[in-house]
């Protein structure tokens, strides 16, 4: 085994960083593939807590390589902050532990503006971005005006492409949105100058770098951001990300070839949530939504937003084993449905098997219901050491979702992540 895809198969903030962390000891390369810091998760350094939004969670590992592949957005501002935040925790994030692609695009202050101005215009229809401006950046990316990391080394290009994007901004800031803001090409000039050199060590070849250790044999995990169900072609567009957030997109931002990889770890809740607007069919927006959300801490690790909660939904959970090629889920968070007297499964779609989005606002679920469980299962380490019910649920899901379970998780800790299935030990221990 050398190299796993590891994807969100809901909306995001599946906990795959708490898996890539519990692979990454063994991984030599963590390449995150897509997105920028609208993603979020929270590391514990020293019995610290650090919120990363840009850098895996592998880079807490001072003998893994983490490499920020073309497909990422990336704002330098951002970037530093959170090395720097690594940094008085200890840990320092040198040349040696990150490489960030020349490829990847930036993130620029006028397109969060857009970001947020845009969201403003949508109102009611609005998607409910994070407003970090990773959806303009990519439309400049698409429109082959983005600024990349290459770019930053060619000051005179780099000085033409701010001077002309800063006018096309600037106009379309007084004239479309009728807002104050305006920007300097030269001060944002002189910004990314400074930024330039701080980050060319880091800059790399990650396409080079990821082959190489490949026909090395070494491990490799490819970390995606957000989930499957907002992807930007298959996820429930509108509301989506502006990323291909899917296990293909790996390759794609990478520089490798599909055959590279070796299988597909799909995360998922053992509920559903989802920040933002747009379709969630299992959604449950009374008692038992806010029982989860408080047991389950569910608030945005980026935004502080509250999380939409639900049960979990088979349907989609089938839908996205098909659009990654999942080879086993990770169920994590199972010790937040202890003490729900029943636990219910969506499994299907009255009338419609179809996922687009027009169906979903409006189809009815079809439920199976499991007897739930009191016990405290924090302390599990180990599947027939849960409570019979407990055993049940994950065994009929395996069935309903048609994928085997891989493992699950009881609580945040490192020791509370257990695998189920002795067939996947392979791939969660990448022996
Ligand atoms: P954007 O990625 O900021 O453009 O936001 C688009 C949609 O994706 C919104 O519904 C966000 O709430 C959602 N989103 C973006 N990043 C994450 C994430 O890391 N977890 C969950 N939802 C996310």
């Amino acid at each position: 085994m050398t190299a796993v895809v590891i994807v969100g198969v809901q909306w995001g903030d599946e906990g795959k960083g708490k898996v890539v962390d519990y692979l990454s000891e063994r991984a030599e390369i963590v390449v995150r593939f897509q997105g920028g810091h609208n993603a979020g998760h929270t590391v514990v350094v020293g019995g610290k807590k650090t919120a990363l939004s840009l850098l895996p969670s592998g880079i807490l590992r001072e003998k893994t390589r983490c490499l920020l592949a073309s497909g990422v957005v990336l704002d330098p501002g951002v970037l530093f902050a959170e090395m720097e935040r690594l940094g008085a925790a200890g840990v320092n994030v040198t040349p040696k532990r990150l490489g960030i692609a020349a490829e990847a695009q930036l993130i620029l202050p006028y397109h969060s503006v857009l970001d947020v101005e845009r969201e403003r215009a949508l109102s009611d229809a609005k998607i409910g971005t994070t407003g970090k401006g990773i959806g303009p950046a990519y439309e400049d990316a698409a429109s082959r005006i983005g600024i990349r990391v290459a770019d930053l080394y060619v000051p005179a290009r780099l000085k033409t492409m701010l001077e002309r994007n800063v006018a096309m901004k600037n106009a379309m800031f007084a004239h479309v949105w009728k807002c104050e803001q305006k920007f300097c090409a030269k001060d944002l000039f002189e910004k990314l100058s400074a930024f330039a050199e701080r980050l060319k060590p880091f800059v790399t070849d990650v396409s080079s770098e990821v082959t190489q250790a490949i026909k090395q044999k070494k491990f490799v995990m490819f970390e995606g951001a957000q989930g499957t169900m907002l992807d930007a072609n298959h996820g429930t567009y509108p509301f989506v990300t502006s990323s291909n957030t899917i296990a293909a997109q790996a390759c794609v931002s990478a520089g490798v070839g599909p055959q590279v990889v070796d299988s597909v770890l799909g995360i998922c809740k053992a509920y559903c949530t989802r920040v933002g607007g747009g379709p969630f069919p299992t959604e449950e927006t009374g008692e038992i939504g806010d029982y989860i959300r408080k047991v389950g801490a569910e608030f945005g690790t980026v935004t502080g937003r509250p999380r939409r909660c639900g049960w979990f939904d088979a349907v989609l959970a089938r839908r996205a084993g098909q659009l990654n090629g999942v080879d086993a889920v990770f169920i994590t968070k199972l010790d937040v449905l202890s003490g729900l007297k029943t636990i219910r499964v969506g499994t299907e779609y009255q009338g419609t098997n179809s996922v687009v989005l027009s169906e979903l606002e409006s189809v009815s679920v079809e439920y199976k219901d499991f007897p739930g469980w009191d016990e405290d299962i924090t302390g599990v380490r180990s599947f027939k050491d849960l409570p019979q019910t407990a055993q049940n649920y994950l065994s009929e899901l395996e069935k309903i979702i048609d994928c085997p379970i891989a493992g699950f998780s009881v609580g945040p800790d490192r020791e509370q992540t257990i695998i189920m299935r002795e067939q996947f030990k392979s791939l969660l221990a990448a022996e």
